[in-house]
């Protein structure tokens, strides 16, 4: 199994608190979208995995005109193996979904919409600097519905001046629409953000890590009583609909990425492509390098496999750590792991360890003390 990453590198405006690779430049768009049709093809050549899943990511995927995106994914089809059960994935902006494009989108080969709403709060849109209010969230979501049966919508938690009660209104809503899919990220504060700088400069307050927690304990709650499953750290879905994109990364599978800033694994190798959209059209035109490279030491693998196993469902099994890193591996995650056994934040059920409700908020400071960092074992 195999995934395609596409990175849509351009947005409408700037959201606070994104540090992803984008641009509000469109210039040079039609050229960035042949380039990428180009890698598809340069990376097609020699690869003889079946593709499983295609995502849209971005950046604001949804900002292409739908013939651009049809054109891609064409480009797949054209040019690699692929499943006949393939998972599509758009990302989409709440300001971008009419009915006009939806209705686009419907005849085309996408089959999975991934609605960036973030909060159905108009404050915490305004504090975010989103291109939508609450009214355009609302009404996207129930609109989507009609032309999408497989949708997921994302949530960020934690913001600035929310309440528990504010957030339970967001989950309410959330959960109204009985979408099957649906990601949750804690708000975090990226490096060069808008948001950072205001933080800095006091203008914007963060919200306590208590009332942070009490958000996640009551998404938790409120979120499984609607019968999802929360099978990795944000993301939750109904039995049958997790992300094949996202299960596919975590469970460290090969996928490809194209455009500006996409990463991609080979089961040994990841590779990084360059994250400015002018410099990657230029290296793809010219034919030279548009990517870094770096092989995976077996450190590297087993702080990977450490890091996802905490996040996710599928936990951490010692029997894979002991055939796949060798004991020494396996003896230093048992030995450091104890003490989070002891304090209930992991727990050991047939001989795989996973994170309990309040190990999983922690997952990845647990993460990086069970990590090797230099090998002297
Ligand atoms: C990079 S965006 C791309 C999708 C789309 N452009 C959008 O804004 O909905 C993917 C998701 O990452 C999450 N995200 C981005 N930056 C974040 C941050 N600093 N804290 C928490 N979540 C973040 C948002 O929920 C967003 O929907
Ligand atoms: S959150 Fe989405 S829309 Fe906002 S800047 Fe980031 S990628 Fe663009």
């Amino acid at each position: 199994m195999s995934g395609i990453y596409i990175h849509i590198p351009y947005c409408k405006q700037s959201c606070y608190y994104c540090n992803f690779h984008f641009s509000t430049s469109t210039k040079n768009k039609a050229k960035v979208v042949e380039a990428m049709l180009k890698e598809l093809y340069i990376k097609s050549q020699n690869y003889n995995d079946i593709v499983e899943t295609i995502y849209f990511g971005g950046g604001t995927p949804s900002f292409l005109e739908t013939e651009e995106i049809n054109c891609l994914t064409e480009a797949v089809f054209n040019n690699f193996k692929t499943a006949s059960n393939l998972e599509i994935t758009l990302e989409a902006n709440p300001d971008d979904l009419t009915i006009k494009k939806l209705k686009e989108l419907s005849k085309s080969k996408i089959n999975r919409l991934s609605i960036g709403v973030q909060s159905f709060n108009d404050h915490d849109l305004k504090i975010m600097n989103r291109a939508h209010n609450s009214k355009d969230a609302n009404r996207c979501v129930k609109n989507a519905k009609k032309y999408f049966d497989n949708l997921s919508i994302d949530l960020i938690y934690g913001m600035p001046e929310s309440t528990l009660e504010s957030w339970e209104h967001n989950l309410d809503l959330a959960v109204s629409y009985n979408t099957n899919h649906i990601s949750s990220y804690a708000l975090t504060i990226e490096p060069k953000t808008a948001l950072e700088k205001y933080v800095e400069k006091g203008l914007v307050k963060l919200l306590d890590e208590e009332i942070v927690f009490k958000q996640y304990k009551l998404m938790l709650r409120r979120l499984s009583n609607e019968n999802y499953i929360n099978y990795e750290l944000s993301s939750f879905a109904k039995d049958g609909y997790f992300s094949k994109n996202n299960t596919a990364y975590w469970l460290r599978k090969n996928y490809i990425g194209i455009g500006p800033s996409a990463h991609s694994f080979d089961g040994i190798s990841r590779s990084w492509n360059i994250s400015n959209n002018n410099l990657y059209l230029k290296a793809i035109e010219e034919n030279k390098m548009y990517y870094k490279t770096e092989k995976l030491t077996k450190t590297d693998q087993y702080n990977e496999y450490v890091m996802t196993g905490l996040r996710t469902i599928w936990g951490i099994s010692l029997d894979f750590l002991k055939d796949n890193f060798g004991t020494k591996y396996q003896n230093h995650f048992v030995e450091k792991s104890k003490k989070y056994i002891y304090s209930k934040h992991l727990i050991l059920k047939n001989n795989v360890i996973k994170t309990t409700i309040e190990g999983k908020f922690l997952a990845d400071g647990i993460a990086s003390e069970l990590f090797i960092v230099k090998l002297n074992i």
